[in-house]
């Protein structure tokens, strides 16, 4: 009697920490040790030892548990072998596990062996580019086996993409551990499409699935979308007016059991939260973003049937880069674009990376109607190979891809970015196209009477890998120097429009100098110019991504306003400069001129009375005996320093030469950032920059002796987007 009173004592203290009493948890292996004894290694895939964490050239690998983690990683995706635990015997009902990986069931698994077969058997989650390397947890019903002796074998036999597998803390327990919810495959929701757009629910960061859109039964749009399984973080628009009326199928090659992703797809005619469209807070008020969706790099710029056509590449269904589209904008001005969706959707032959554009007046290419020049893009398909191809248009709407492509196959993988010109001496089309070719940046040039059939012509070297040298993204076009046109010289330049001036015979590129600076400031990639502005206009006019930061709306990214680009003679050769298109004046809603002025250091700040959001702000100064004539703009500071001839936009600085020994400076603010053009355009310094909405604070003060002041405007604008 007596005896049992201590054990009950005992067995309700337990009862009251837990919920339910069962047999404790079996260790079978965590890999925390310096090498797997007891388990049996073979092959280079494990090492010799639990890896500790992701290894060289791996993705971060998480959500293992303490220190050390099955990796089989060793020596990339190409190494292979086996981990073969020592005998245990079953004694709980279930096996629990973490892993992660790539997905093969046949040759990358964690397996359970008994009486000489292996009857479990798991795989990580990944079977295509992207993914995540994190484990997760999941377990095996081994119920069955109560009693037997059991191994366990872990193969790495896959060595292409994602040829290895991640596994931890594996242990006999006797309660189903709570994984994540099973995932199911071939989700699939069937709607017949009455509307313009579905809404697809998006969570940034969440897992990428296989989103495909069949029509009647044929697959016609697949996309990897980081699907919301629950409350969105924004909805996606997926245009499919093109099928109104027809059967439509969505399919989701996995998700959650519970999750509400196609349930809660809409349609409408308009975009989910459109009252709020270019209304956001962090929506560049007169620089071009994509409505939803991501943007890199501006493609296929070309003056066609009076509009100037902006490309994009574009994932309209993620909040970062994929799934790369050319999204499509029309400007009469390119300073109001009105965006037109996407007209590049990835095919067979990859997703759809950079190009441009040409209008083909002597229709060379065939695909003009009716006297109808058509505008042609030339466009990179990035899928292995990856090639170039084509698509034409002759109302600068539809666009088709042309049936004979690719028009140029893989030179060596990663060529890509054509940039096309018409070379009037030779009477050719000359493309300009990144390859990586032994072991160094180069711009392949290739001719071409048809834009159909391309003849490589000449190469032109920039710097090795890693560094930026012409790489990615060309442009080549020739500029007048000092407006002369008797002299003129060629340009050519990469993606940090870094460039070379030269000489070209249609043929071969012959750089006198090289390696110039292009802009002096940050978050500015991969320009492009227009092509085929009308002769009686002329000017050159540049484009560049501008790498914005817009974390919590529902696009992401966006361009520079548009520069112009002209060559001017300096002591050291022919430079590029830039200046923001006169278009921009449009945009002046009011103007705040101020006399020629002394400005004393610790004197009155003329911009005191001011209040502005969108801000053109025009200066001329004589920098007299100031060290520093500093503005601050919204807080973002831009300092001059005329003994060092140098500027700085938030501490980042750039050479900027005193002009007739002036200081002569363009600053335009919008709310996601600053471009600053200084020394008539040599120096223009991009700077992303997120100002607060209730700051619109202006100051102008010098420091260390008084400089003067000649001549100060300070434009407040109105946004571009007007939207319907
Ligand atoms: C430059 C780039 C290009 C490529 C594109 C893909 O930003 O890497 O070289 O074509 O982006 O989106």
């Amino acid at each position: 009697m007596h005896s049992f009173i201590p054990q009950n004592l005992a067995l309700s203290a337990i009862c009251l920490f837990a919920p339910a009493l069962h047999a404790a948890d079996l260790p079978i292996a965590d890999f925390e040790g310096d090498n797997y004894a007891p388990w049996t290694v073979t092959g280079d895939a494990f090492g010799t030892a639990p890896a500790r964490g992701p290894l060289p050239g791996q993705m971060n690998v998480e959500d293992f548990k303490g220190k050390g983690l099955v990796n089989s990683f060793h020596k990339g995706d190409g190494s292979t072998g086996s981990l073969t635990s020592p005998e245990f015997r079953v004694e709980r009902p279930f096996i629990s596990f973490l892993i992660g990986g790539g997905m093969d069931n046949e040759k990358l698994a964690l397996q359970l062996w008994v009486d000489g077969k292996a009857v479990r058997s798991a795989t990580g989650p990944n079977d295509r580019p992207g993914g995540t390397e994190a484990l997760a947890q999941a377990s095996w019903d081994v119920a069955e086996f109560a009693g037997k002796t059991a191994t366990l074998r872990i193969i790495d036999g896959a060595t292409g993409g994602w040829g290895h597998l991640n596994v931890d803390h594996i242990l006999q327990t006797e309660v189903k551990p709570k994984g994540p919810p099973p995932l199911i495959s071939n989700a699939e929701r069937s709607l017949t499409a009455t509307a313009r757009y579905l809404h697809l629910p998006i969570k940034n960061g969440a897992p990428k699935r296989l989103v495909t859109l069949l029509v009647d039964g044929k697959a016609e749009v697949r996309n990897d979308i980081e699907l919301a399984d629950g409350p969105p973080d924004w909805w996606a628009p997926m245009e499919v007016r093109e099928w109104k009326g027809k059967f439509l199928t969505l399919r989701v090659d996995r998700m959650p059991e519970d999750s509400t992703a196609l349930s809660s797809i809409s349609q409408s005619d308009s975009l989910k939260d459109a009252e709020n469209l270019y209304r956001e807070p962090l929506r560049g008020q007169f620089h071009f973003s994509p409505r939803r969706g991501w943007n890199n790099d501006p493609n296929g710029m070309a003056f066609y049937n009076g509009e100037y056509h902006l490309f994009f590449q574009h994932n309209p269904y993620g909040w970062g880069w994929g799934n790369m589209h050319w999204g499509h904008a029309v400007s009469k001005d390119m300073v109001h674009w009105e965006e037109l969706g996407d007209k590049l959707l990835p095919d067979a032959m990859g997703p759809m990376f950079s190009g441009s554009a040409v209008v083909d007046w002597h229709n060379t290419s065939g695909f003009g109607r009716e006297g109808k020049p058509p505008l042609v893009l030339i466009y990179t398909a990035a899928g292995n190979p990856t090639v170039q191809g084509i698509a034409f248009s002759t109302d600068g709407r539809t666009f088709t891809k042309y049936d004979g492509n690719p028009v140029l196959k893989q030179i060596t993988g990663g060529n890509r970015d054509p940039k096309v010109i018409w070379h009037e001496p030779t009477k050719k089309w000359v493309m300009v196209l990144y390859v990586e070719w032994e072991k160094t940046h180069t711009i392949h040039f290739f001719t071409s009477p048809n834009l159909r059939d391309w003849t490589l012509a000449s190469i032109t070297e920039g710097d090795a890998p890693g560094k930026p040298y012409l790489y990615e993204c060309p442009d080549f076009f020739e500029l007048p120097v000092d407006g002369d046109g008797s002299r003129k010289k060629w340009v050519l330049l990469g993606a940090n429009s870094d460039y070379a001036v030269g000489t070209f015979d249609g043929i071969r590129f012959k750089p006198e100098q090289t390696k110039l600076p292009g802009h002096r400031g940050r978050g500015f990639y991969a320009p492009q110019t227009f092509s085929d502005i009308p002769e009686k206009d002329g000017r050159r006019i540049q484009i560049g991504w501008f790498q914005t930061e817009t974390k919590g709306m529902p696009f992401n990214q966006s361009m520079t306003v548009p520069l112009e680009l002209k060559l001017v003679s300096t002591p050291d050769g022919p430079r590029m400069t830039f200046t923001p298109v006169k278009e921009l004046e449009a945009l002046r809603t009011r103007t705040n001129s101020f006399e020629a002025m002394t400005l004393e250091p610790g004197g009155k700040n003329p911009l005191d009375a001011l209040n502005a959001e969108l801000i053109e702000l025009r200066a001329e100064i004589e920098p007299g005996d100031a060290s520093e004539i500093v503005f601050n703009i919204r807080d973002a500071m831009v300092i001059y320093e005329p003994k060092k001839q140098e500027l700085s936009v938030n501490g980042h600085r750039a050479p900027a030469p005193l002009r007739e020994g002036k200081l002569r400076l363009t600053i335009y603010c919008d709310r996601t950032g600053l471009e600053v053009f200084a020394s008539d355009g040599l120096c223009y310094l991009p700077m992303p920059f997120n100002t607060k909405p209730d700051n619109k604070r202006l100051l102008l003060e010098t420091r260390g002796g008084a400089a003067r002041l000649t001549s100060l405007q300070v434009h407040e604008l109105r946004s571009t987007w007007n939207p319907k």
